[in-house]
């Protein structure tokens, strides 16, 4: 859930690794810290400045104490163990040996008794701290780093991302992974270590993807891998990423998720690039292996947070269009119980980062079941994505990189791929006709240009957010495929402003959450035409009853609703299928301009990180 950056070259690192760390400050932010090495006289020093709280506060603290060199490490923190002050932001440092590390080490509690038993003295409280030790010690039988830090990560358990810098090594970097991302970017006369391709992306495009087990040594003109399973040297490809430079830049927008949302249709546009082919007759899904979702009779859909609430849309559409039972669950719940799926059920794990542990953990559980296992991922070769890839398959979400934590272009391009991937099954199951089938396709493709036309009511939005900023509770209520368009909406608003937020299926207003309504609790519901709409229409009649404000968002030309509700904010005609998807825009708005007037940290929420690495 931190960052990590590492650079060695002939720039000074201290510019590259700020700049890295500010486009890995979404991980985590909580504090910060660079390590460099300089040379003095034939030896070589290391320089660690570090801070608590925001990048900002490092930068201050870099004034007075820089960080001179061209070799060096950097870390921002989400604290997992130890509080978030200066003493246990990372580098820790003994002994010549310096390190950053994202992860948890599950033993170090153990290590760090044996340590100290031996005379080692810590100066914090993280588990981190006991990687340095370890090298350093394990450096006094085997004075080569690298096989030093080979001895280290034996005694170590638990998930890590590792950088060493060492001062009596001052021409290379180490590094390692286990169950943590990191990333190798390749340059020209200077090599990249991230946790997170936007950090380096200015320099290269040009990856290595480590994988788990990896341990890897960068000088600025070499990158040797070795797998430690093995004890082999591997060949890891070079990849290049489509992702340029400028997407993970705000462009002229006061905030990420501003700029996320407004890059909604372009993103739609890019998932559906290629896919969208009426000669063939059905999406192309270039990535699934289409022979593995032939003989199953059920499908399990498991996330996280937006993620889940993308799964739970699918239910309704994957039941709809290809008569399939579905089922959706929570990876940390499914994680723990012992779940009855077997080599029949699909399993398809929806996640933008690819790498949130409760999500791979639920994977790799129904794996041992014999289940094919599907992933929906925004980051190329991610833990999720390389796992599903050897299995049913990847389907990339292609939104480009999402810096701001609350996810907004993620979740409408899941729900697109998951539209695409329901579409597919259909067919195969003989569920849809090639004309339902090509008018689906049609509907899809028409998703940016409704966009656009949402994108345009930001104004009225604001109007709206302004009336409503100082609410202390919000009720957002969705019948069918809306449902979890509400319960998004609520996550929206809850995690950006900090306003209590609760999604309810509209049908369950009745069983208790209708106690709860009057002035003070405004009702956020979606209520556009088909399915439900009459009885959503009854919910809003007893809310309005109650004296509860109704902010609805509905089709533009729907004066009944108009009627009924205090606020409305519009979406365009479109497919009912496609509607849950758009409705989700108004809702990003609303929680945007909210969390701005109340004055939040939008792009960086407290407490939060954008990728949930730890359990
Ligand atoms: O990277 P993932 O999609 O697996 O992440 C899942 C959740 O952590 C994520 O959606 C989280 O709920 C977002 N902050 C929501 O905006």
């Amino acid at each position: 859930m931190c960052g990590i950056v590492g650079y060695l070259g002939q720039q000074p690192a201290q510019d590259i690794l700020l700049e890295g760390l500010r486009r890995l400050e979404y991980r985590g932010y909580d504090s910060a810290g660079l390590a460099t090495l300089t040379r003095d006289n034939a030896q070589h020093t290391t320089t660690i400045t570090r801070a608590p709280g925001k990048l900002n506060q490092l930068q201050e603290a870099l004034k007075s104490k820089p960080c001179p060199g061209s070799t060096g490490i950097g870390h921002t923190r989400w604290a997992t163990h130890g509080k978030p002050n200066e003493q246990n932001a990372h580098p820790h440092h003994t002994d010549g040996i310096t390190v950053v590390h994202n992860g948890i080490i599950e033993n170090h509690q153990e290590l760090k008794t044996v340590l100290q038993k031996i005379g080692r003295t810590f100066s914090s409280e993280t588990d981190t701290e006991v990687f340095a030790h370890l090298i350093a010690e394990a450096k006094k039988n085997e004075p080569d780093l690298l096989l030093a830090v080979k001895a280290a990560l034996e005694k170590v358990d638990g998930a890590y991302a590792l950088v060493v810098l060492d001062e009596s090594d001052p021409e290379r970097l180490i590094c390692a992974k286990n169950a943590s991302p990191l990333v190798i970017g390749l340059g020209d006369g200077e090599n990249f270590i991230a946790s997170d391709i936007p950090a380096v992306l200015k320099y290269t495009r040009d990856f290595h993807f480590l994988e788990d087990g990896d341990l890897a040594s960068l000088t600025a003109d070499k990158v040797t891998i070795w797998d430690t399973k093995t004890h082999t040297e591997q060949q890891r490809p070079v990849k290049t990423v489509e992702w340029s430079p400028v997407m993970a830049e705000k462009d002229g927008h006061e905030h990420f998720m501003h700029k996320e949302i407004f890059e909604q249709p372009r993103a739609i546009t890019d998932t559906l690039r290629g896919r969208i082919d009426f000669d063939v007759g059905e999406p192309v899904l270039e990535q699934v292996h289409l022979d593995k979702l032939q003989n199953i009779d059920r499908i399990l859909l498991l996330g996280c947070g937006t993620s889940y609430h993308s799964g739970m849309v699918a239910k309704y559409l994957f039941e709809q269009l290809a008569r399939v039972h579905v089922e959706v669950d929570l990876a940390s719940e499914f994680r723990y119980r012992n779940p009855v799926v077997d080599e029949k059920t699909l399993i398809i794990a929806i996640s933008q980062s690819g790498e949130t542990a409760d999500t791979l953990a639920a994977l790799k559980e129904a794996a041992q079941h014999g289940s094919p296992c599907l992933a929906i991922c925004n980051v190329m070769d991610s833990a999720i994505a390389r796992f599903c890839d050897a299995r049913a398959g990847v389907l990339y979400t292609r939104a480009g990189p999402e810096i701001g934590v609350a996810s907004t272009k993620a979740f409408v391009t899941q729900l697109v791929c998951l539209h695409m991937l329901a579409l597919v099954l259909a067919n195969q199951r003989g569920q849809i006709s090639a004309e339902n089938l090509k008018a689906e396709m049609v509907d899809l493709a028409r998703i940016p240009r409704e966009m656009e036309e949402i994108l345009k009511s930001e104004n009225a939005v604001q109007e709206i957010a302004e009336r409503y900023q100082h609410m202390d509770h919000m009720l957002y209520l969705g019948r069918g495929p809306f449902f979890p368009i509400a319960l998004e909406g609520a996550l929206k608003l809850k995690e950006i402003s900090y306003v209590h937020a609760e999604g309810y299926a509209a049908g369950e207003m009745k069983h208790g959450p209708i106690a709860l309504i009057d002035e003070n609790m405004p009702v956020v519901v979606m209520a556009t035409q088909g399915p439900g709409y009459d009885k959503v229409m009854s919910n809003l009649e007893e809310v309005k009853a109650r004296g509860g404000k109704i902010i609805s968002v509905g089709l533009e030309d729907d004066e009944r609703l108009a009627n009924v509700s205090t606020d409305m904010m519009t979406l365009p005609q479109a497919p009912f299928w496609i509607l849950p998807i758009l409705s989700v825009l108004p809702l990003q708005m609303l929680a945007y301009h909210i969390a701005k007037l109340r004055g939040t940290d939008i792009d960086q929420p407290r407490n939060l990180a954008k990728s949930v690495t730890v359990e």
